[in-house]
């Protein structure tokens, strides 16, 4: 098996939280770093869910590393309401065995990709992009020594979750977004568009529930949490799963349509603030960016609880 050596960063948060099993379930990534950042909560809840998440999966072979606490230049902003007060949902949280390694998650990043072989290390962001657009100021060689960027964030024919405009991770530091797009980075996003088609209802979440195991339960009532809050807030009898298709597209990416554009973020207006141009009328054979447009939910979903059934 030809394994693809990879970083996830993320804000844990739950839908992060179910990426990051599906990601510890699978053989075939070489897991270098879990970045956390500050976003759904806070990044001292962010880096202890993650935490909490890697020991209860028996990964605590992964490092964990704590990056930025607020957004380049934006005021923090919490998603409290899609994801509890402590990140987790419903889930009792407690303080794991295994510290977060020293480093900070941007330098950890550049050491990573620029020691090893051009372009054999992906990058799977789950959150606001501060720890990617810190990293690539620190290192400027890094947009093209990584590999494959894959990025849940983002909307185009869906609109916005946060405002009319625009989709919380890119909402929540629009200016590290913004230089993102800008740089060399290539890019597979899966934003709104993709996300609202994975749809996490009752059926998917009881397959889920009836698996073995305390992960496979864990990530059952991590989903059906969100599906009470979209059903309390939004009106949903379902739930988006964005950030574990980050990971499944890393993993099946033949569950996935994309197509080649060019994206770029508005960061000055506080109504627009976030908001991804997506772009369709590009060069494709120079598109630095894809936008997946179609998603296979079936596929997504029968994948993560054939992971999940692996975890303890
Ligand atoms: O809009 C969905 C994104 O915002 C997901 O990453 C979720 O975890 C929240 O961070
Ligand atoms: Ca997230």
């Amino acid at each position: 098996m030809q394994r693809q050596s990879l970083i996830i960063d993320c804000d844990p948060g739950v839908d992060d939280a179910v990426g990051l099993l599906l990601a510890f379930a699978s053989p075939e990534l070489d897991l270098l770093a879990v970045t956390t950042v500050a976003g759904n909560v806070s990044l001292e809840r962010t880096t202890r869910n993650a935490r909490i998440l890697r020991q209860i999966a028996g990964r605590e072979d992964v490092p964990v590393f704590a990056g930025a606490e607020r957004p380049l230049r934006r005021d923090p902003a919490d998603a409290g309401d899609f994801h509890g007060a402590e990140g987790l949902g419903g889930l009792e949280t407690f303080e794991p065995d295994a510290p977060a390694a020293p480093e900070v998650a941007a330098h950890a990043i550049v050491e990573a990709v620029m020691s090893r072989p051009a372009g054999s290390v992906a990058l799977a962001v789950m959150g606001p992009m501060t720890n990617l657009a810190l990293a690539l100021r620190a290192e400027p060689a890094l947009a093209e020594r990584l590999g494959p960027v894959v990025i849940m964030g983002g909307a185009r024919s869906e609109g916005g979750n946060i405002t009319a405009s625009a989709e919380y991770n890119i909402w929540a530091d629009p200016d590290a977004a913004a230089q993102v797009f800008a740089s060399d980075c290539r890019i597979t996003v899966l934003g709104l568009d993709a996300t609202h088609q994975v749809r996490a209802t009752a059926d998917r979440i009881a397959a889920i529930q009836a698996l073995p195991g305390f992960c496979a339960r864990t990530a059952a009532a991590l989903l059906r949490f969100s599906q009470d809050v979209e059903r309390r807030i939004v009106g949903w009898d379902w739930a988006p799963l964005h950030d574990p298709c980050t990971i499944a597209w890393l993993l099946k990416p033949e569950l996935f349509r994309a197509v080649p554009c060019r994206i770029e973020v508005e960061t000055e207006s506080d109504l627009t603030r976030g908001h991804t141009a997506v772009e369709l009328r590009v060069d494709a054979a120079s598109a630095r960016h894809h936008w997946v447009a179609e998603a296979d939910a079936q596929g997504v979903f029968d994948l993560i609880a054939e992971r999940l059934e692996r975890l303890p």
